[in-house]
């Protein structure tokens, strides 16, 4: 049974003004890895899904190690990297497209990384994530997607800038150490159930802010 893919793209438009979307998959039983990566959680509607909300934004929000663990190179839209280290590889496809790097003003390799991206620097030894979007405002980006993984999309939750989760729930029962998809901070968020999709014995949950 399919009910996902002929409407994905209208059902998914953002609203307008601002917004911050994070789209994340988790298992039956709240994994959000699977051998250490998301993609084997996934099916082919998630990838659809995952393609098709890319270039809605005008800018994907991600963190280092996603980048790092999940070989990221480059987007149909700017990506924006949260990293303190800054320990990035500048010669990966990821820097031919000259990305956004989200990072603190004592980071080291800062002088370095001016030269092969926008930096943006949010606080001084953590990224602050109010000031990290209103950076990405300020270029005149405000349609943004959070693709985790679940030490940033926990910073954006906790600064109470997540507007909409986008969550595929994938079959699969993991156990084992795997992370949930936000990591951090206990939280008190509510949010409200805004769509519910199925595809085959994956299910597509859109989550949004209460108000
Ligand atoms: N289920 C899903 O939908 C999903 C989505 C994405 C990723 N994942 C999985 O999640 C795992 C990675 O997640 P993760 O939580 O370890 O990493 P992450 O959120 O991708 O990245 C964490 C890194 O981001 C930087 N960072 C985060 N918050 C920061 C802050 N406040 N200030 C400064 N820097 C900050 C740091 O980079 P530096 O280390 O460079 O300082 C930190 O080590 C991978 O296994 C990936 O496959 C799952």
């Amino acid at each position: 049974m399919s009910d996902l893919p002929a409407d994905l793209l209208a059902d998914y438009a953002h609203p307008d003004g601002p917004w911050l979307r994070a789209n994340m998959i988790a298992s039956a039983d709240g994994a959000a890895t699977y051998e250490g990566l998301s993609g084997g959680l996934g099916n082919e509607t998630d990838k659809l899904l995952f393609q098709a909300l890319r270039p809605m934004a005008d800018a994907i929000i991600v963190g280092a190690n996603t980048v790092r663990i999940e070989r990221y190179g480059k987007a149909p839209v700017p990506m924006a990297v949260v990293s303190r280290s800054l320990d990035l590889d500048f010669a990966s496809p990821l820097f031919d497209g000259r990305p956004i790097l989200i990072t603190v003003s004592d980071a080291p390799r800062l002088a370095e990384a001016r030269e092969h991206a926008e930096v943006i620097v949010a606080g001084e030894g953590a990224v602050d994530f109010g000031a990290a979007v209103a950076g990405l405002h300020r270029l005149g980006l405000t349609k943004l997607l959070c693709e985790g993984g679940p030490t940033v999309l926990g910073g954006i939750a906790a600064a109470g800038l997540l507007d909409e989760l986008c969550l595929t729930l994938s079959p699969r029962l993991v156990g084992g150490a795997a992370p949930r998809i936000v990591r951090g901070p206990a939280l008190e968020e509510g949010m409200s159930l805004a769509a519910v999709r199925q595809d085959g014995d994956h299910l597509f949950l859109r989550y949004r802010r209460s108000s």
